[in-house]
């Protein structure tokens, strides 16, 4: 005999009568004057379960010793609720089952927390992840993850895509993150490196004819976890042979459309607008604008060109710019708001946060009285300037100015609440980055998104003028409300700008031979043109659950420390396993 003939979610009044046998775990056990009532829950659903003392008064004082999470098996009657009782909210809200025979299958005690609360205790939550499980919103979480993945596969396969796994203990590369190392025991001194992605791989199986491939794949990063970051990730990558941008585009439309429809039943448009990365920064000051609002970036510096305003002159004779943005109708900010804006620019390099407030008609600021009746004029007409208005600014580098600017204008929108449609989704591709950017501190240039980026044909020339900072890459980012849920590039096949590309980046030839000669010699052997994307799964998940909270959507997440704390890992290891190693640690300081 199986242990139940339905599930909890089954049953309705079209099997009145019938004699189900069910199990689950106790979510809550009811006494009304005897007659003791609990709502039996399983992976599908809750069915509300009854005993009746006059009928069977042992089998009710059994019941009567219930607790929360006890796991039982019934057998019982379906009969109809009494009218006036039934639970639409329920499935099976229109019946309950009167039970015959109770088996106790394991007993649970008192849990660490209540199921059905919010608690705000994560930490609590993680050490008994398990538990947290069974709550409501982490199954509704784990089964559109699953739906996620089951869309993923379907839709790729359609479109001739094949899924093939690659490796994850593999080479230590600078391609971008800190990896995670794994020392070898048979070669002792030597380390693979955790996969970051399978990057380098997916364009070996490019060189390798596969042409078209995903896979849902684990990468690791070794860095400081944050809000959206995870140190064990998942992605689903992609790359294809003999497709161009645009093809990625319609790939991945078509994808998001499935995972949409699939996930939440919900439509989304079928082509995504495309804003190149200056555009986004003049605009937005972000490369992933959120453009579910308004109040952009607006630049002023024609206005101010023969200002005798210290800070905008400092500003202008560096060779920077001057950019203003209109919180409308938040004249009202108070002094400590003004403050905490001007601390978030100072941590994003900037010197201050000149502001104007309109209150009573008049401008309410420390730096009006040095503009002209003509520049104030100029600018009131530029912005749209208005009674209730709050004017802020950023003088100073166009980098600075624009990130400085992006900040402000989100924490803005935050105060002002200014995303008033909490369904509404904002795709967007941002193309045309920069390949290269130069480092400061570590005096070299290094690659925006990764090394193996192809540079825009048209931007070429400018590879052997050496003007490194003005070529632009064949690279994309989808932007869903302000959160990169992808990247990716067409890639450089030929053997000689890849070469290139890795001096430009101080990578010298033996160092490159060493590093990536499987990739060099690959593309000497007819590599064809590929490229690709990869998408953040845990970061769609975010968007698709409508949580902030990256570990909220992975069934055992490290904690926003970087630690498992249901196994309590990172652990110390045995001496035997370090000597195995070759392992000598220093003492702890
Ligand atoms: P990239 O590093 O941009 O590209 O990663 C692609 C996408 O993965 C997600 N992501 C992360 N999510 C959570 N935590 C992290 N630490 C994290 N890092 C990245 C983001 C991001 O857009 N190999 C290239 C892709 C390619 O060129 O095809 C790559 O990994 O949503
Ligand atoms: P100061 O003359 O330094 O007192 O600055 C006058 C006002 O301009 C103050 O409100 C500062 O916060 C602001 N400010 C200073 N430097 C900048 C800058 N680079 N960009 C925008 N505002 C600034």
């Amino acid at each position: 005999m199986s242990y139940r003939t339905c599930t909890c979610g089954a049953l309705r009044v079209t099997h009145l009568n019938s004699q189900p046998t069910l199990c689950g775990w106790v979510n809550s056990r009811r006494d009304h004057g005897g007659v003791i009532f609990v709502d039996l829950r399983d992976s599908d659903g809750i069915t509300q379960i009854v005993f009746h003392p006059e009928t069977n008064s042992e089998l009710a004082e059994l019941a009567h010793t219930l607790r929360s999470e006890d796991v039982i098996q019934v057998t019982g009657r379906v009969a109809c609720r009494l009218s006036g009782t039934e639970n639409p909210k329920l499935a099976t809200g229109e019946i309950e089952v009167v039970v015959t025979s109770l088996n106790i299958l394991n007993r649970s005690e008192v849990l660490p927390f209540p199921l059905d609360s919010e608690v705000s205790n994560e930490d609590l939550r993680l050490s008994y992840r398990y538990l947290d499980l069974r709550s409501p919103m982490m199954t509704r979480n784990l089964r559109i993850r699953h739906r996620l993945q089951r869309a993923i596969r379907t839709y790729m396969d359609q479109q001739g895509f094949m899924e093939v796994e690659t490796p994850i203990l593999s080479k230590s590369t600078p391609e971008g993150a800190r990896e995670f190392l794994v020392p070898s025991r048979t070669y002792p001194g030597n380390f693979y490196a955790l996969a970051q992605s399978p990057q380098q791989y997916k364009q070996l199986l490019m060189a390798g004819g596969v042409e078209k491939y995903f896979q849902i794949a684990r990468c690791f990063r070794d860095e400081d976890p944050r809000a959206d970051r995870l140190i064990e990730l998942t992605q689903l990558d992609v790359e294809a042979s003999f497709f161009k941008s645009e093809d990625i585009f319609i790939l991945i439309e078509g994808l998001i459309s499935r995972i949409f429809q699939e996930t939440l039943e919900i439509n989304v448009p079928s082509r995504f607008p495309c804003l190149t990365y200056r555009e986004a920064m003049e605009r937005f000051g972000s490369d992933k604008p959120d453009t579910r609002f308004g109040m952009e970036l607006i630049q002023v510096e024609d206005i101010f060109q023969s200002t005798d305003f210290k800070v905008f002159r400092t500003a202008l004779d560096h060779g920077g710019c001057i950019k203003a943005l209109n919180a409308k109708g938040f004249a009202h900010i108070t002094t400590g708001q003004i403050e905490e804006l001007t601390q978030l620019a100072r941590r994003h390099h900037a010197k201050g946060l000149a502001f104007i407030k309109v209150e009573n008609g008049e401008w309410k600021s420390p730096i009006v009285k040095f503009f002209t009746p003509a520049e104030k004029e100029a600018l009131a007409a530029r912005l749209n300037i208005e009674e209730g208005d709050l004017i802020l600014f950023g003088a100073d580098k166009w980098a600075v100015v624009c990130e400085v600017l992006g900040r402000i204008r989100l924490r803005v929108a935050e105060l002002l609440k200014l995303v008033t449609d909490a369904t509404r989704l904002d795709f967007l591709w941002v193309v045309d980055f920069p390949l290269l950017s130069f480092l400061e501190e570590e005096g070299k240039w290094g690659a925006v998104h990764h090394p193996f980026t192809r540079p825009k044909a048209e931007d070429l020339p400018l590879l052997k003028e050496g003007k490194f900072d003005e070529i632009r890459a064949e690279a994309y980012d989808l932007v869903l409300n302000g959160v990169e849920i992808g990247g990716g590039s067409i890639r450089i096949h030929e053997q000689k700008l890849q070469a290139q590309i890795f001096e430009v980046l101080g990578i010298k030839p033996e160092k490159q031979q060493l590093l990536f000669g499987h990739l060099l010699d690959a593309f000497r052997f007819g590599t064809p043109p590929h490229g690709g994307i990869a998408l953040g799964v845990d970061r769609l998940m975010m968007l698709l659950c409508g949580t902030a909270n990256i570990r909220d959507v992975i069934a055992f997440p490290k904690s926003s420390r970087g630690q498992d704390l249901l196994f309590l890992s990172p652990s110390e290891v045995e001496a035997r396993q370090l000597h195995e190693l070759s392992i000598q640690l220093t003492p702890k300081s």
